[in-house]
């Protein structure tokens, strides 16, 4: 039964956003969010996915048909309201907020410094309609609607492949996040997550050794996500790993450890203390 959640129902005062950011391209930020998303839903948090790409990747690896329907470019735009532009999936604690149509606020002229407003407000929204999370996956880059929703989110959760340049790389994101700060947002690090390790590679590897030995312990997520063929083939059919198969392979389960560290990272279990102790096995 993998579509069913074993979770209980949580209890929250305020949702919590977080958005994956990455200067470069393909770096696993779509697969991240996907995937953790739906860890994070499984662990009872009602989860709201945004795509904010304008290619629209999430849509496109979830379900082919999104590309046409209204979403987070339309609200940017001035749709009025969060809750008729969301698609529930089969999980109930799982939404997603498509893209939806970029060229409007291009046609409507909003311009970039109006996105971290109009995403502050698409945060009030959601917190009204009873989410806990909220995750943004991201364009490549920092600049334009990136910045904004940078700018008004949480927590930036910073994906990183383990390849030579990383270790000049983790500390320009860093510095932009430093700089958002000093303009007043309150954008903190989730955490540096190393994507797409490969196991077999000792390049590969050594980066990966190298970053944790230069950043500070704290900053980096201590669960890695290898490059494993599952993650294409998911990717491919639209679902996160976890539903790849009736039995999952062991890395679907790497989400749900990623899901359980960001807890810890972003206070979602101190929230969790008002209203939820522990499950009882036997009701
Ligand atoms: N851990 C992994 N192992 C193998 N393939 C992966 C892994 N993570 C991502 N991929 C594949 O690599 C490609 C790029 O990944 P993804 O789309 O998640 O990156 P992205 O950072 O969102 O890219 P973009 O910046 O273009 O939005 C995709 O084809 C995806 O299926
Ligand atoms: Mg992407």
């Amino acid at each position: 039964m993998l579509l069913a959640s074993t979770a209980t129902a949580r209890v929250t005062q305020r949702v919590i956003s977080i958005a994956t950011a990455s200067q470069k391209g393909g770096v696993g930020k779509t697969t991240i969010c996907v995937n953790l998303a739906y860890s994070i839903a499984r662990r009872g948090w009602n989860t709201l996915l945004i795509d904010t790409d304008p290619q629209g990747a999430v849509g496109l690896s979830l379900a082919r048909s999104t590309r046409v329907r209204p979403g987070f470019y339309d609200y940017l735009g001035g749709h009025p309201t969060l809750t008729d532009l969301v698609l529930a999936t089969r999980l109930p604690e799982f939404s997603i907020l498509p893209a939806g149509q970029y060229d409007n606020i291009m046609r409507l002229g909003v311009q970039f410094f109006d996105v971290a407003r109009r995403v502050s407000d698409l945060q009030r929204a959601a917190r009204l309609a009873g989410y806990h999370v909220i995750l943004f996956d991201t364009a490549a880059g920092l600049t334009g609607v990136t910045e904004g929703i940078l700018k008004s989110v949480d927590y930036a959760i910073l994906p990183q492949q383990s390849e030579p340049l990383a270790v000049r790389s983790v500390p320009h994101m860093l510095e932009t996040l430093a700089r958002f700060r000093s303009e007043g947002a309150p954008v903190k690090v989730a955490g540096v997550l190393l994507s797409m390790v490969m196991e077999d590679s000792p390049t590969s590897l050594q980066v990966a050794r190298e970053l944790r030995q230069v950043l500070p312990p704290d900053l980096m997520f201590k669960q890695s996500i290898p490059r494993l063929p599952s993650f294409l083939e998911a990717s491919a059919h639209g679902v996160p790993v976890a539903l790849l198969r009736q039995n999952p392979p062991p890395e679907a389960f790497l989400f749900d450890q990623i899901a359980a560290e960001l807890e810890t990272r972003v206070g979602l279990n101190r929230q969790q203390d008002h209203g939820y102790r522990h499950a009882s096995l036997l009701d």
